[in-house]
This record gives C-alpha cells, sequence and structure tokens, in this order.
C-alpha cells in the first residue's frame, strides 16, 4: 500500500482550512454595492520609495481586497514637487500604475495643506503674487500629469481651524491663506484651487478634506458654510472628505450626526467620502480579543452609515496593514492595531465585520426618489407607469439595459436588482448604481396605496408607501430631460413615413403626430406586466390634449405596438389653428395633465 495514501488524506483537511483563510473578497463585495472602497498606499513615509509594493503579501492585498487606493504621501508638495523647478513624479506614478494593473481607482491627496510643504516653499519669501503663480503652476502642472486617472483629488486639505466658530469659516494660519497667502482674502484661496484644479482636470471630482467634521460641531458648520458658498456661487466643488481618524471601540462619532451632515451636505448637491479611517486600539490592548471585537463594530458601523446613504460615495482606510500606519508615530507608540488587517496581513475581525456590512446592509428607498421616467414628476403612481427610482446605490456598477426573459416579456430580474410593489415584481427597464427604471405592475390597480420594496442581490430595502392613483400622465423629452423638445413623430399621410419632430422638421397644421408618454392607466384589452403590446389596446381613462393651448383631437391613445406595456401612444391632430413654432404640448388622462414645459414643433 503506498505510504502516500494517508498523507494526502491529512493534507485535504489542511488545504481546505488554508482555503477559508484566503483573501476575502471585499473589493468584490463592494463592487457590488458601487462603493468606492480604498486604502491609502504607499511609498514610504516621505513618498519616495515605493518599496511597498514589491512586497507580495503588500500588492496581493491592496490589489485584492481594494478597489481605489490613495497614495498616502507621495502626491503631497514635499514628495512631488521636491525643488521648485523639479517635480518627481515617478513614486506617485507606480502607485496609478499599480492601481490601473489591478483595475483600482486613484483617489489624489493633495494639492494644498499647511504643512508637509517642502523647505524651498516655507523659506523661499515669496511675495503673494509670487506664491499665487507658484500655487497656480504647481496644481496645473500635477492635476494635468494625472489627467484624467484620479477619480477625486484632495484639493485642499485640513484648512478650516480647530477652534472654528461655525459661524463664518475661520481658517488655519499657513502659507496659503496669510503667511504670506495668495494675495486672497477668507477662503478666496481655497477656491482658487478649486477653479485651477477643475481648469486642469474636468474629469475628476473635487473635494474638500478634513477631520473633526463628522459629528456636530462648529468646525462641521464652518466647512458647511464654506460648501455652501462655494455651491451657490458655482465654483467647482463635488464632496466633503471626512478623514475619521477614531478611536476604536469609543461612542464618537456619533452615527446619528454623522447620517445628518451627509444629509446636510447632500442637499447641497455635494458627495462624502470617507476619506481616511482608521480605528486605534491603546497598546496594551492590539491583541485583545475584545478590543479587537470593538474596533470591528466601529469600523462597520461607519460603513453601515456610508452605506446607508446613497451620496456616501467612497470609504476608504488610511492604510490597511498594521504593519505600516501612521498611528503608532503619530501617538508616541500609545496607540496602534488601528487597521483592518493586521502586521502578517491576516484580516482581523474589522476587516470580517466590512465585510458583512457590505453583503448585508439594505439599500435605502425614499419615497422622494421614485418619480414618472418621462417628467421626473413624483408622488402617487399608476399602473403600468414607468418610473425612475433615484439613488438606491445598490445597482450593476455600469448601466444595464432592459433583457428580455422570453422573445415577448421584459425580465424583472435586471443585474441581480428586482422592483417590487405589493409583492409583484416590475420589468426593470434600466439600472445602474445611482438609477434604476421600472414599470408599476397592473396590479396596483384599484388599491390606494402600494408598499415598495427594492431589492439587490437578494438583499431587500426597508419597504415605503406611495399613493397610487388610474392615471398620472407624462410624456418623453427627447433629451431624457423631461422638457423641451417632445419625443414625437410627424407623420406624413401621403407617404405614411415616420420622421421626428424638431424644428427642422415641424409638423403641418392638421397633420398628425405621434407623441410617446407613460402613465395613462388600464388599457381594453388589458395590457400583461412587462409584456410587449401585441396591437392596439385603447386606455380606459378619458384622453385630451392641447398644443399651444388649443384643444387638438386625439385619434388614439393607448398601447404602443412592439413597446413594452405601459408605454402610451397618443395620436393627435396639430390644431389647423396652432401658431408656428415650438408649441407646448399638454395631454389630460382622466382629469390630470401632464407636466407643463414640454413642446412640440408646428410649421
Ligand atoms: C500622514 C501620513 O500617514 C504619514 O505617513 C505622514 O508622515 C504624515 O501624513 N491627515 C491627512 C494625511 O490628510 O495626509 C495624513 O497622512 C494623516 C492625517
Amino acid at each position: 500500500m503506498s505510504p502516500l495514501v494517508p498523507r494526502l488524506a491529512l493534507l485535504f483537511p489542511l488545504l481546505l482550512l488554508a482555503q477559508a483563510q484566503s483573501p476575502l473578497p471585499l473589493r468584490d463585495a463592494a463592487a457590488s454595492r458601487n462603493l468606492l472602497f480604498g486604502a491609502a498606499a504607499d511609498a514610504d513615509e516621505f513618498g519616495i520609495n515605493p518599496s511597498r509594493l514589491l512586497e507580495p503579501a503588500y500588492a496581493s492585498t491592496l490589489g485584492t481586497q481594494f478597489n481605489m487606493l490613495e497614495p498616502e504621501n507621495a502626491m503631497k508638495w514635499a514628495a512631488i514637487h521636491p525643488t521648485q523647478t523639479t517635480y518627481n513624479f515617478e513614486p506617485g506614478d507606480q502607485l496609478v500604475s499599480f492601481a490601473q494593473a489591478h483595475g483600482m481607482k486613484v483617489r489624489g491627496h493633495n494639492l494644498c495643506w499647511d504643512v508637509y510643504n517642502p523647505d524651498w516653499l516655507i523659506n523661499g519669501s515669496f511675495s503673494p503674487t509670487a506664491l499665487s503663480q507658484i500655487f497656480q503652476d504647481h496644481i496645473a502642472t500635477v492635476v494635468s500629469h494625472y489627467n484624467g486617472q484620479i477619480v477625486a483629488w484632495d484639493v485642499v486639505n485640513e484648512a478650516v481651524s480647530d477652534s472654528a466658530s461655525g459661524i463664518g469659516t475661520d481658517l488655519k494660519d499657513s502659507i496659503w491663506y496669510n503667511q504670506p497667502g495668495i494675495g486672497q482674502t477668507g477662503t478666496g484661496y481655497i477656491e482658487q484651487a478649486f477653479r485651477w484644479a477643475r481648469a486642469a482636470d474636468p474629469s475628476a471630482l473635487l473635494f474638500y478634506n478634513d477631520y473633526s467634521i463628522e459629528q456636530d460641531s462648529p468646525k462641521f458648520e464652518a466647512v458647511f458654510n464654506m460648501a455652501k458658498d462655494f455651491v451657490s456661487r458655482g465654483v467647482p466643488i463635488n464632496g466633503i472628505g471626512f478623514q475619521m481618524h477614531i478611536d476604536a471601540g469609543g461612542s464618537y462619532p456619533d452615527l446619528t450626526q454623522l447620517a445628518s451632515n451627509i444629509d446636510r451636505l447632500a442637499a447641497l448637491g455635494l458627495q462624502v467620502h470617507i476619506t481616511e479611517m482608521d480605528a486605534k486600539i491603546p497598546a496594551a490592548q492590539w491583541t485583545d480579543p475584545a478590543a479587537l471585537a470593538a474596533q470591528a463594530t466601529t469600523y462597520s458601523s461607519i460603513l453601515t452609515t456610508c452605506l446607508q446613504h446613497p451620496t456616501c460615495t467612497a470609504f476608504q482606510t488610511w492604510g490597511f496593514t498594521d504593519k505600516y500606519s501612521w498611528i503608532p508615530g503619530a501617538t508616541n507608540n500609545q496607540y496602534g492595531a488601528a487597521l483592518p488587517f493586521d502586521a502578517n496581513y491576516a484580516p482581523k475581525p474589522a476587516a470580517s465585520a466590512l465585510l458583512a456590512a457590505l453583503q448585508s446592509v439594505p439599500p435605502q428607498l425614499l419615497a422622494a426618489n421614485i418619480v414618472n421616467a418621462a417628467t421626473y414628476a413624483g408622488g402617487a403612481v399608476a399602473p403600468g407607469e414607468l418610473v425612475t427610482l433615484f439613488g438606491a446605490n445598490f445597482g450593476p456598477a455600469s448601466l444595464t439595459g432592459l433583457q428580455l426573459d422570453t422573445p415577448t416579456h421584459v425580465a424583472t430580474n435586471l443585474g441581480g436588482v428586482e422592483v417590487l410593489f405589493d409583492g409583484v415584481p416590475a420589468s426593470v427597464i434600466y439600472s445602474s448604481a445611482a438609477q434604476t427604471s421600472v414599470i408599476v405592475p397592473y396590479e396596483v390597480a384599484g388599491a390606494t396605496s402600494t408598499t415598495v420594496v427594492y431589492r439587490a442581490n437578494g438583499i431587500a430595502s426597508p419597504s415605503i408607501s406611495l399613493p397610487v392613483v388610474a392615471g398620472v400622465p407624462g410624456l418623453f423629452s427627447q433629451n431624457a430631460s423631461g422638457k423641451g423638445p417632445g419625443s414625437v413623430l410627424n407623420f406624413d399621410a401621403s407617404t405614411s413615413a415616420f420622421t421626428l419632430n424638431t424644428s427642422a422638421n415641424p409638423a403641418p397644421k392638421g397633420s398628425t403626430v405621434v407623441i410617446y408618454g407613460t402613465g395613462a392607466g388600464l388599457t381594453q384589452p388589458a395590457a400583461v406586466d412587462g409584456q410587449l403590446a401585441p396591437g392596439v389596446a385603447r386606455q380606459q381613462l378619458s384622453v385630451t390634449a392641447t398644443i399651444a393651448g388649443l384643444n387638438a383631437a386625439v385619434l388614439y391613445a393607448g398601447a404602443a405596438p412592439g413597446e413594452v406595456s405601459g408605454v402610451t401612444q397618443f395620436n393627435v391632430v396639430v390644431p389647423a389653428t396652432s401658431p408656428s413654432g415650438d408649441q407646448e404640448l399638454i395631454v389630460t388622462v382622466g382629469g390630470i395633465s401632464s407636466p407643463s414645459g414640454l413642446t412640440l414643433s408646428v410649421e
């Protein structure tokens, strides 16, 4: 008998064990949430020597667990612009190449900070005018060098004073502000930096990044006021970075306040990135299971809050392995073990907790975010209405168009996304991370309200209730904005040809046009959910139309043969007395009119 047999049998369980310890697919879980899930990476302390990337465990953990990286130091002034006339892009380039080779995005950090500046800059005795030029050149040079390769830049880092009152925006003293400054008052230098960054890379998101702004504080108010002012004046800012260097297991930050800060920024149209999270543990407790469990809770609670907010679009840790973390150095070795992987790259309880949050935190559905797909008007829904859901933050990363599950039926599961109305799955027209469009099932007809649940990869949102009405019409516009030229075809009776109505191709007075909309309710014969309309089926509700405010005869209102049921076709005669030019078009279904602002062109 071969002695190999028992040995193999022994090896087998060991192999299984080894597999169980293989890297957690954190980035895969993050991708299905459309979340940027990043880690700071380097380059050494000075941003100069990217030798860590040559360490196999470092590179494989970074490249398999994260879908984004941020140079921890390599793009800071002192590292990237070491003398007045030279730039050192090498370490940053290596990190960017690594990211690209591993399908990762890159956050750029940072273009302006009060510290970590090179001696030539600090000691150069430059005038404000000269400094302004140096600042502009630096931003233009660095941002252009990485043009198109950076998903988001921290344009300005930590500019607001810790003693900010929150009334105005109290800024830290710095070479950029008043020592001597670049000749701008108040937040003018910050504004200038954002404008220069935008000019150099129109595609990168531009962030202001700071610490201690993740809960209620005068400092957050100061940042908020600055952001609000910037937004109101069109200064190009896309988001705020919450650094989140915190204690493991503590009660900071208050999660309700964190949520409220994200919500307030969202109301300004701004995203939030969690940019530099670490959760430090006192030195004596680095391997204490209770401390590690508390740390896991800290990580997962912040990530959970982020996942519950569609505008929290990135979660990033400041490093990933306890082997390389700035915390011991920054705390005189009083604290450490702040990251999700230990010094040997093994996942800690924090890593498992992050994975669990990514896999289980329900997507959030807000009633206000469900609107008519043609007009974006919210409120009640009607049977068969095409509606669009915004901000679920849980769909496929890239836009996925409808799929037929039989030759004539639109599938109700698209890329893992399902939307149920009173438990009935809706056919999905398209789905992306931020936006999903579905057809309200006809089964809601007659009810006064419907319960909607969004499900992504099997994880269901809490349900919400929406009022139901018989009809709530909306007309499609050509540019999908809900306004302007409508999706209208001219019909030429002599040739039987259909052509798109435009101001260059207006409809003659007295001719028939075909208008497309949705939300017109039930048809006779009854339509079937998600089924391509086989032929003529008229709307049950009464339908009238006006063009330029004049009554326009409706020859047909019903299913658009070949289109999915729920798309309504209105054949309308242009009044002989209509004025020429772009004229407002309104259809009224069951007494409810489509919103104003949609036009067709009359010859
Ligand atoms: C830190 C790095 O981690 C250290 O290696 C370096 O010595 C100093 O800077 N806030 C920031 C980061 O925005 O750039 C800082 O990074 C940590 C605090």
